[in-house]
């Protein structure tokens, strides 16, 4: 039996470990966290997060091989494990030097040196929180500071899952990346954490490599992936004003197997805890490395991004005749995506803050992530409303927006909703889900991300600030 401990049991490590405990029954794996109410919500029945599959992973092996514990038990689980995985936070820094760019790696630290205090023998420890490249060598200085005898190998093996599908990526992840040095004990380390994997994954998944391209490629694999959606979003911007569609486009481009067909979906922005985050930091680094060329094109994708943020708000402000003063609007979804109660960096929540910033009455609207939204708004969480129900949040509004892509929206009666809202009535549509020309012979001014408005009222205006008429 391997002791496996995960320290961090947050939307990475909870999941992660799961599964490992779900295809190793032969290992004992231990979640810790400092955050007593989510392990006592990990071990109760009403788990932490929401992802589809998760709780009958937890549920198969909780306890049998797997465990989880809090704060008095640190010294105890750290002194037990063979192999430590950490997947404490790295937020952006909001303090000092690279504030608002670098990760702050306080936590990691932190817990670096807990790890060094509480080891009586040599163990294996295993980086899978996204780091800035080079991180695993600051921590092995700090491990190995001991003069006790004791060796630390770090690894790096960062996690690619995307929210709302983690069961299924853990499951059958397109690759294992592990990173480690080519030294005899690195090597030696590196198998133990294959042989972890290689319970359930197919060996040819499982990517070897030096330490420093492991933890650069998941900053790397990120930034592509948010590159894709800014492409596409500044297409949807060049659409709007040419009657092409960004839907024909991206499935035209998409079809070139060079290019490929996915994360080409237009939206209102790309949100979560990841992309901006790793971002910022690739584009610290590239500054820290003097090469402000490559910095500025890295930031040039978040930039876009807020611009799409942006622009959605304008064009709803222009559309509703420029003023959006006590109109009542039903933002449909909070989450940064479907399938998850997450909210971090949510494009709905800046939408929904721009909107608070011109006087509009908000109800918001979301099957999960409410109660995380009224976190994030701080504090202007008591200038919104709050409804679970999509048919009861439209009643009087003038407008919908739509934030999330949950199923749930794209099913509705949109008869039954356009007669209980107040005319003319408006949908924006911000992931491009709904029946664009049905909601239009219904009677609805629609306007979709990328492709021209459909609107029942004569517009030939072009407006100063480049809205969508
Ligand atoms: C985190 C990082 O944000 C991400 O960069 C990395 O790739 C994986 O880990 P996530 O799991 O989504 O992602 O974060 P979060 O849900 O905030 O979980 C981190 C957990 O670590 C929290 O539950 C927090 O309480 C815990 N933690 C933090 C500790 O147990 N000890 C600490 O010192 C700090
Ligand atoms: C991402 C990466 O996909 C994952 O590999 C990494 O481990 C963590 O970061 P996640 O943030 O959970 O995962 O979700 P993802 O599916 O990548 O979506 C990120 C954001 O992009 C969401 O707001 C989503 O709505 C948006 N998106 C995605 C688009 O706007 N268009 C697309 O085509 C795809």
């Amino acid at each position: 039996m391997t002791k496996l401990l995960c320290i961090g049991a947050g939307y990475v490590g909870g999941p992660t470990m799961a599964v490992i405990a779900k295809h190793c029954p032969q290992h004992e794996v231990r979640l810790f966290d400092i955050n007593e109410k989510r392990i006592a919500a990990w071990n109760s029945d009403n788990l932490p997060i929401y992802e589809p599959g998760l709780k009958e992973v937890v549920l198969e092996s909780r306890g049998r091989n797997l465990f989880f514990f809090t704060s008095e038990k640190i010294a105890e689980q750290i002194d037990w494990a063979d192999i430590i995985f950490v997947s404490v936070n790295t937020p952006t820094k909001t303090f000092g030097l690279g504030a608002g760019r670098a990760a702050d790696l306080q936590y990691w630290e932190k817990t670096a040196r807990e790890i060094l205090q509480h080891s009586n023998h040599s163990k294996i420890i295993v980086e899978k929180s996204t780091l800035p490249v080079r991180t695993a060598e600051a921590m092995e200085n700090i491990l190995n500071t001991n003069n006790n005898g004791f060796h630390f190998d770090v690894i790096s093996n960062p996690e690619f899952l995307a929210e709302g599908s983690a069961i299924e990526n853990l499951e059958n992840p397109d690759r294992v990346l592990i990173g480690g040095h080519k030294t005899p004990s690195g090597k030696k380390a590196v198998q133990a954490i294959v042989d972890i994997y290689a319970n359930w994954v197919p060996k040819e998944r499982i990517i070897t490599t030096n330490l420093w391209s492991s933890e650069l490629s998941k900053l790397v694999a990120n930034a592509f992936l948010a590159q894709r959606i800014s492409s596409i979003n500044a297409i949807s911007a060049l659409c709007e004003k040419t009657e092409a569609d960004v839907e024909e486009v991206a499935y035209a481009i998409g079809k070139d197997h060079r290019i490929g067909s996915k994360f080409l979906r237009a939206s209102v922005g790309f949100g979560g805890s990841c992309f901006k985050k790793d971002i910022l930091n690739l584009v610290y680094i590239a500054q820290q490395q003097g090469l402000p060329e490559v910095a500025a094109y890295w930031e040039q994708v978040l930039k876009m991004n807020e611009y799409q943020e942006t622009r959605f708000v304008a064009n709803m402000v222009h559309a509703m005749f420029n003023s959006l003063s006590g109109k009542r609007i039903a933002l449909f979804g909070a989450a940064f995506k479907a399938n998850t109660s997450d909210t971090r960096e949510s494009p709905a929540l800046v939408v929904c803050r721009e909107l608070l910033e011109e006087h509009a009455d908000i109800v918001l609207c979301d099957p999960y992530a409410l109660e995380n939204a009224r976190q994030d708004l701080g504090d202007k969480a008591d200038q919104v409303h709050y409804e679970l129900e999509p048919y009861k949040a439209a009643e009087g509004a003038h407008a919908i927006a739509i934030l999330t892509e949950w199923d749930l929206f794209t099913n509705l009666d949109y008869e039954k909703v356009y007669k209980s809202m107040a005319h003319p009535a408006f949908i924006f549509d911000g992931r491009n889900i709904l029946d664009h020309e049905a909601l239009y012979k219904i009677g609805f001014n629609v306007y979709a991300i990328g492709k021209a408005p459909k609107q029942h009222f004569h517009r030939n205006e072009v407006d100063s600030e480049g809205g969508m008429y």
